[in-house]
């Protein structure tokens, strides 16, 4: 990639280090080797496998990527676009890890599911970074250290205003299609609705996603989408019913097990604050009632502490 300026006297970015190598981290920073210098950063034994016989990628799309792996690092150099793949309730450690680590003109782009998670990055880093928020829909999976599976290759979505135009034409480059969205709220909110169902629905019955698309789950999801588009109308965002139908129509063809679902049969914690946690959380904010979705949070924590 080049290193001259562009637009408005910024340096362009020059260097991806992906922290957070798990599932998602790990295939986009397989792909966007293909034409840039990747630095992965995860636990030891995916990076020594890594750095022994190369990243696999298998399913949707195959290979052996070259990447280069570390545990930690020692600075994020000028310049760098860090993609944060960590779940969401690690953002906080991870990135206070790297804060004083930073180097001129960083962009930190979260990847990652649920709802407020840009602004813990950035509580963490002030102005030390952009942070930008990103949505995955891709559907990846963890296989073993140095193996990770494609089941689904879906878009990535970014807003407009900052550096996203620069970001989403490195990733359309490498073969990671992104799209630019006029309404990122919406987006971030529509995606949150999709997991605020499917994923602690997944959890408790430890099914795949299409199977909660059952007629005796129905008037369930109904009550739980309607919870969140109080909220997320509350909140300012254009949001109507209109999400359950695309909900009902798009789950009997969803086969993966959601990664609540995984986080709960591995005995891991699950991201049930950023999802159905954030609603009841700003339910209470706007007076709104949220009954479903905080007997969703309640389950999850159930199963969380018999950990
Ligand atoms: N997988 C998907 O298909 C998918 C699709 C859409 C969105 N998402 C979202 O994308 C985000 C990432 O999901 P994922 O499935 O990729 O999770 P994941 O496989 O658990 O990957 C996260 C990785 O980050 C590691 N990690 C945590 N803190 C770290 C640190 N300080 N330094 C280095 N590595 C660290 C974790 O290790 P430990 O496990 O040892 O802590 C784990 O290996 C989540 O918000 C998820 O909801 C996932």
């Amino acid at each position: 990639m080049s290193v001259t300026p562009e637009g408005y006297g910024r340096p362009v970015l020059k260097r991806i280090i992906v922290l957070g190598a798990g599932a998602v981290g790990s295939y986009y920073g397989a792909l966007l080797s293909r034409k840039n210098d990747v630095l992965l950063v995860g636990r030891r034994p995916h990076i020594e496998a890594i750095n022994s016989r190369g990243l696999i990628l298998s399913g949707e799309v195959e290979g052996v990527f070259k990447v280069r792996g570390a545990t930690e690092i020692s600075e994020v150099p000028d310049g760098s676009l860090l993609l944060l793949t960590t779940k969401a309730h690690d953002s906080e450690r991870a990135v206070a890890s790297i804060r004083d680590r930073l180097g001129e003109g960083v962009v930190i782009l979260v990847l990652q599911n649920g709802l407020g998670n840009e602004e813990v990055v950035r509580r963490v880093v002030g102005e030390r970074a952009e942070v930008i928020r990103g949505l995955v829909t891709s559907g990846i999976e963890f296989r073993e250290p140095g193996r990770i599976f494609v089941r689904k290759v879906g878009e990535t979505i970014l807003g407009r205003g900052g550096r996203e135009e620069e970001i989403a034409r490195i990733f359309n480059e490498c073969g990671l299609e992104t799209r630019l969205s006029e309404d990122m709220p919406r987006e971030i909110w529509r995606k949150l609705v999709m997991n605020c169902v499917i994923n602690p629905l997944t959890a408790l019955l430890r099914v795949p996603d299409n199977e909660v698309a059952a007629d005796s789950l129905r008037d369930l999801r109904r009550r739980i989408v309607e919870e969140c588009v109080a909220v997320a109308r509350a909140e300012g965002v254009n949001l109507d019913m209109g999400i359950l139908e695309e909900l009902e129509g798009v789950i009997p063809s969803y086969r993966n097990f959601s990664s609540m679902c995984q986080d709960i049969m591995r005995g891991k914690r699950t991201e049930i604050d950023f999802l159905n946690g954030k609603v009841v959380e700003l339910g209470r904010r706007h007076g709104i009632e949220t009954p479903v979705n905080e007997a969703m949070v309640s389950l999850i924590r159930f199963l969380e502490g018999r950990r």
